[in-house]
């Protein structure tokens, strides 16, 4: 493998799948293609972006020129596709951005792999980085496995159901070599404060309100980002034509018991006096089509490829918070401009 392209890069997971692989893979040259949307940030690849082995490209998924002239520029070998909007709030007041991303982007990449490989297809690999969303919701039982069959409920986990049709659609019939992946929530280091850790993080710091849909109910499976990269790892060198993983950290909690979790760690970090940050907990109206919980069944790629999480939550979520405290530019920065006008759309609080 010499030539890899990581779409997506200087968003979240993206940079930190970029950072594993610049450095454990000298030998490749890697191309982060990223769009900087308002999730996408330079800064996340600041440990890449001099090493000899990395090239940033600002460019659109959807924009099928641009793909090809990467595709001719810099002959890829491979490609790990995690470029999309993410964030389920922002898909229920604008969905077509997500439909124009995640599926057309989607279909855009497989289209010109197809056409550049040009069926010449050894030791290639499309790989679509995916969620446990497009499963749908849990009651309290059970767990998602690779054959579940897909129901998602949001304009997001649609659109990724939607282009992880797509990605398989082009294995079977055009025979091009695809692996999937669909992950539980992650955390960690630079994770945009729209989602619930980061967001939850920043107000305790302000000590403003710690917005919480219905009465925090419903339970996500959490992993480490650091975790997934390493997944993504293995499965991009390892898995198999075809097939798809399950990743998942085992460790699932709702999100009231998750944000008391979080609020005893700021205390003690922040050094307030205990149970400071808990009163700040504030039960709002529920997201639209709340899925209820998800759970991930990981023993395939537990079993075949011996992929395990390294972290245990407690420890986890401390590394997370430790990262944000040391990173106030970073998450200031981020939190001024338009992300006050989407905050205050979205949430209607003080
Ligand atoms: P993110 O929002 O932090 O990052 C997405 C990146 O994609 C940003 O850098 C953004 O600039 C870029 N991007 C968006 N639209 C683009 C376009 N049209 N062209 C090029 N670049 C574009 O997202 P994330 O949380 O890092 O998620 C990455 C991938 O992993 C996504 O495909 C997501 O569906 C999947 N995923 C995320 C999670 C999670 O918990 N965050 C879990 C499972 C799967
Ligand atoms: O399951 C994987 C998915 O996890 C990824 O595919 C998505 O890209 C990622 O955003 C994440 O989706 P969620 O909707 O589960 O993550 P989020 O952080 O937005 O919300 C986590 C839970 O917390 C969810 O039940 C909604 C709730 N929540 C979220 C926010 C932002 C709140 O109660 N209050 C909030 O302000």
């Amino acid at each position: 493998m010499k030539s890899l392209l990581i779409t997506g890069g200087a968003g979240f997971i993206g940079s930190h799948v970029v950072d594993l692989f610049v450095n454990k893979y000298p030998d490749y040259q890697i191309i982060t293609l990223d769009a900087l949307t308002y999730a996408g940030n330079l800064e996340n690849l600041n440990n890449v972006l001099s090493k000899p082995n990395h090239i940033f490209e600002k460019e659109d998924v959807t924009d099928t020129n641009a793909i090809h002239r990467l595709f001719e520029k810099y002959q890829f070998d491979g490609i790990i596709h995690l470029a999309a909007e993410s964030h389920v709030d922002r898909s229920i007041t604008d969905p077509l951005s997500f439909v124009r991303t995640n599926v057309l982007g989607t279909v855009n990449l497989l289209h010109a792999a197809k056409e550049l490989w040009k069926n010449a297809y050894e030791d290639k690999r499309f790989y679509h980085i995916s969620t446990d969303e497009v499963y749908g919701s849990l009651s309290q039982e059970g767990k998602f496995h690779e054959t579940t069959s897909y129901d998602p409920r949001s304009p997001y986990s649609a659109s990724k159901a939607s282009s992880d049709h797509f990605v398989r659609a082009f294995h079977h019939t055009f025979g091009l070599p695809v692996v999937v992946s669909n992950c539980s929530n992650n955390y960690g280091a630079r994770q945009f404060p729209e989602k619930l850790i980061p967001l939850a993080i920043n107000n305790i710091k302000h000590q403003k309100p710690i917005p919480i849909y219905g009465r925090g109910e419903n339970i996500r499976d959490w992993l480490y980002v650091n975790d997934h990269a390493a997944a993504i790892d293995l499965i991009f060198h390892h898995g198999v034509n075809g097939e798809t993983y399950n990743i998942g950290g085992n460790n699932e909690w709702s999100n009231i018991s998750l944000i008391r979790l979080l609020c005893k760690i700021m205390d003690k970090k922040l050094g307030r006096v205990s149970g400071a940050s808990e009163q700040l907990i504030t039960f709002i109206t529920d997201r639209a089509g709340h899925d209820l919980r998800y759970a991930i069944d990981s023993s395939k790629l537990q079993h075949d490829l011996g992929w395990k999480p390294s972290l245990l939550f407690e420890e986890g979520l401390e590394k997370t918070v430790d990262w944000y405290l040391a990173n106030e530019k970073w998450l200031d920065d981020i939190t001024s401009g338009a992300y006050q006008q989407y905050y205050k759309k979205q949430y209607n609080l003080k």
